[in-house]
């Protein structure tokens, strides 16, 4: 592979990198990706089968924190696409310590690496959640400006993590771009997140599990318009700037997304179960991305009942990829659900 068109990916057999993985080498045929991952319990070479034996495509098995590993496949491209990381805000509750190893530790390694490699732009991939939470009175959304106010290990993880990224780019000059997204959903978003916990769980006539009185807000966004969004970064984003990516003008609470998709799947109220409510609960989330719109001309393209049909008739003919990692998770699922009712 020439370094000239290849892209550094690390946790491209996650949810988000692995679509992005797919979206990236259909509309650029002629780049060359290698993905880095550790294959934590979140990450699966099922996830990205589909790409596993294309030419300009390798898998490299391995952490991000491992400086020697890193530093080599820098010699080997130009620009770095970073998505590693521990996502599940449950699980940072139950172990806080990984989130900070990974998303804080591993980014440094990664920086260190970029920069000593001359990388030409280091795009970190990041979360609405460093913004904290909204109040449900307002209609306030988050935007460039807004300061962060992290309130879980994940998020406050993933906040140092951005700072980390920017004084790299004030104290030495590292060329890098970050983005803030929303709530993504779609195709092999692992089982334990809302939306495909509720789908899969609704397959098996099981009932979903809504923390507190379901009055939470999330912004939802199709996964592929992420994907969409972070390749417009690569190709005309600016040197030092920040995006926000969001997906919807109307806010949604947990319990009218949860009654959306027991529509779509002819399922009566019945199936929802109200549980213990998640420690420091992040009210609500909004972006607004107008500023991302003007300055690459990205929009949504999905309306979320749209998607959401989509998502799950997706889980519906993929059985295969899902039920073996719900299986091998079970003692997750027992420890997080098992006093909540
Ligand atoms: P995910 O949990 O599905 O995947 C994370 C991937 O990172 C996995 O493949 C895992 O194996 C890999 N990984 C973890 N630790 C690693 C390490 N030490 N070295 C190498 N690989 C490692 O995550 P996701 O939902 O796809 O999120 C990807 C990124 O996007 C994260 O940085 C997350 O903070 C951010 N983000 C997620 C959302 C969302 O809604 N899921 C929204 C905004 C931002
Ligand atoms: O906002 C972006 C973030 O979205 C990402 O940075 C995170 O990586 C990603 O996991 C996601 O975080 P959330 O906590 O918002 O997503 P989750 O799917 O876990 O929860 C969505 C909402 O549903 C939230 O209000 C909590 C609630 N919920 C979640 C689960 C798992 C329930 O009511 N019951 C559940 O069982």
């Amino acid at each position: 592979m020439s370094k000239h068109n290849t892209l550094l990916v690390t946790g491209g057999a996650g949810f988000i990198g692995s679509n992005f993985i797919r979206y990236y080498l259909k509309n650029h045929p002629d780049h060359q990706i290698i993905n880095l991952d550790l294959l934590t319990y979140a990450g699966n070479l099922s996830t990205v089968a589909e790409v596993a034996n294309l030419p300009n495509y390798r898998f490299v098995h391995g952490d991000i924190r491992d400086a020697q590993l890193v530093d080599q496949l820098m010699t080997e491209v130009e620009k770095v696409v970073h998505f590693a990381a521990e996502t599940h805000v449950d699980r940072s509750i139950m172990e806080p310590a990984l989130f900070l190893e990974t998303n804080i530790i591993g980014t440094q390694v990664l920086l260190d690496a970029a920069l000593r490699h001359d990388i030409k732009q280091f795009h970190h991939i990041s979360t609405d959640e460093v913004f904290g939470a909204l109040s449900l009175d307002t209609d306030e959304k988050f935007d460039e400006h807004t300061p962060y106010n992290p309130h879980s290990p994940y998020s406050a993880s993933k906040a140092a993590s951005d700072h980390l990224v920017r004084a790299y780019g004030d104290t030495y000059g590292l060329p890098y771009t970050l983005s803030n997204c929303s709530n993504n959903y779609g195709e092999y978003h692992f089982p334990e997140k809302m939306i495909p916990l509720a789908i899969t769980n609704l397959m098996d006539e099981q009932k979903v599990p809504v923390y507190g009185d379901g009055l939470y807000v999330r912004d939802w966004l199709y996964v592929q318009d992420h994907a969409q969004g972070i390749d417009l970064i690569l190709q005309h984003g600016q040197i030092g700037e920040t995006y926000l990516f969001g997906g919807l003008y109307k806010d949604i609470n947990n319990l009218e997304l949860i009654k959306m998709i027991l529509k779509i799947m002819n399922k009566d109220e019945s199936y929802i179960e109200h549980v213990l409510d998640r420690p420091g609960h992040d009210r609500r989330y909004s972006v607004d991305f107008s500023e991302t719109s003007r300055k690459l001309g990205w929009q949504p393209s999905l309306e979320l009942e749209e998607g959401l049909r989509k998502t799950i008739a997706w889980y519906q003919t993929h059985q295969d990829w899902w039920r073996p990692l719900k299986e091998k998770n079970q003692s997750y699922f027992t420890k997080q659900y098992k006093n909540r009712k």
